[in-house]
């Protein structure tokens, strides 16, 4: 992977929100009930619950389980749409927003498949209609060394497991990324990346309540470079698992052969759980610069598993973690 901070000049000062602004404007919304299109949050699970539209804002998101320390503002809505990795789009930070005009992230479908009592091909609205969309604030930490406070909205990933009845022979569950060359300028060439991107968890990696299927960030459905309109978010580990524009879920009985680790296995595991203490082969893992107002600050420690070692630490005992990274 390529690692290029951004410097202070790459996000202009005009172009981020400060977090202020934003809690403001929630509380506007919420108070005002203007939130076009609003969806029924904490509704009952036969309720439906639809995207909002285009450039509209989710109603009153049910608060989800997040935890943040002093030092965790949050990273502005401008900052984590403009500095993103998404190779589909380019290897620039500043690619993805600007290359992804043409990418439709609706009608959408999802495949499910593999080792489950239930698979299927369902439209984005019926695959994430029967659940409630929750606010989850996540630190997330690139293997790069650069990391963001993100307000996502989304989908606990275990409830959608649960739906589709995997069998017990299913030991791993693997993700798909869409390929569309047309829509995509990156994958138009085959020499970035093998496509489709694919990433895959442990199975009760999966089912650990931290892992959510996000469709939104900052109360909106998530625009094109964060991985429109379904992307995986599993804040303990390095964001390069956090696959985007996801069509396809298979439950599987071996390790899925994820796509950085089929680049590059002497730099990037199948596990890659964020560890100060194990560093890349090119640079230290035990310090980041996260990205705030407009520009990656100095270097901060990092946490093990990314600040969530009470809640997954037990996923990986008696697992050399120095050697399962
Ligand atoms: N998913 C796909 N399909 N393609 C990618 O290039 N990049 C990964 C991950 N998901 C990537 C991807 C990496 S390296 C990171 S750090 C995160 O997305 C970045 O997510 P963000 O741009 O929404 O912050």
């Amino acid at each position: 992977m390529l690692i290029r901070h951004k410097k202070a000049s790459d996000v202009a000062s005009h172009e981020i929100t400060p977090e202020s602004v934003y809690l403001n404007r929630r509380r506007f919304i919420q108070a005002s009930g203007l939130a076009a299109g609003s969806i029924m949050m904490g509704a009952a699970p036969s309720e439906a619950a639809v995207l909002p539209a285009k450039g509209a804002k989710f109603a009153d998101l049910k608060k989800g389980y997040s935890k943040l320390g002093k030092d965790d503002a949050l990273t502005p809505f401008d900052g984590v749409t403009t500095y993103n990795n998404y190779y589909e789009f380019g290897t620039g930070k500043s690619d993805p927003a600007k290359t992804s005009g043409a990418f439709k992230p609706l009608p959408w479908k999802v495949k499910v498949d593999g080792l489950c009592a239930k698979p299927g091909t369902i439209d984005f609205d019926e695959f994430i209609k029967p659940h409630t969309i929750e606010e989850r604030v996540y630190r997330m930490r690139c293997v790069e060394a650069w990391s963001m406070v993100i307000p996502w909205a989304g989908i606990p990933l275990a409830e959608i497991i649960k739906r589709f009845e995997p069998q017990s022979s299913a030991k791993y569950i693997q993700f798909e990324t869409i390929v569309r060359p047309e829509e995509m300028p990156g994958q138009r060439s085959s020499y970035i990346l093998p496509w489709p991107y694919i990433e895959g968890l442990r199975m009760d990696e999966a089912m650990n309540p931290l892992a959510i299927l996000a469709v939104g960030l900052y109360d909106q459905p998530l625009l094109a470079q964060n991985g429109a309109p379904l992307r995986l978010v599993v804040p303990w580990k390095y964001g390069f698992k956090g696959v985007k524009s996801i069509v396809r879920i298979s439950f599987t009985e071996t390790e899925p052969k994820n796509t950085w680790r089929v680049m590059n296995a002497d730099e990037y595991g199948f596990y890659a759980n964020v560890n100060p203490k194990v560093d890349h082969p090119r640079w230290t893992q035990a310090s980041e610069r996260r990205l705030t107002g407009g520009f990656l600050e100095g270097r901060r420690a990092t946490l093990m598993f990314n600040g969530y070692e009470e809640e997954v630490a037990h996923l990986y005992t008696g697992m050399d973690l120095a050697k399962f990274y």
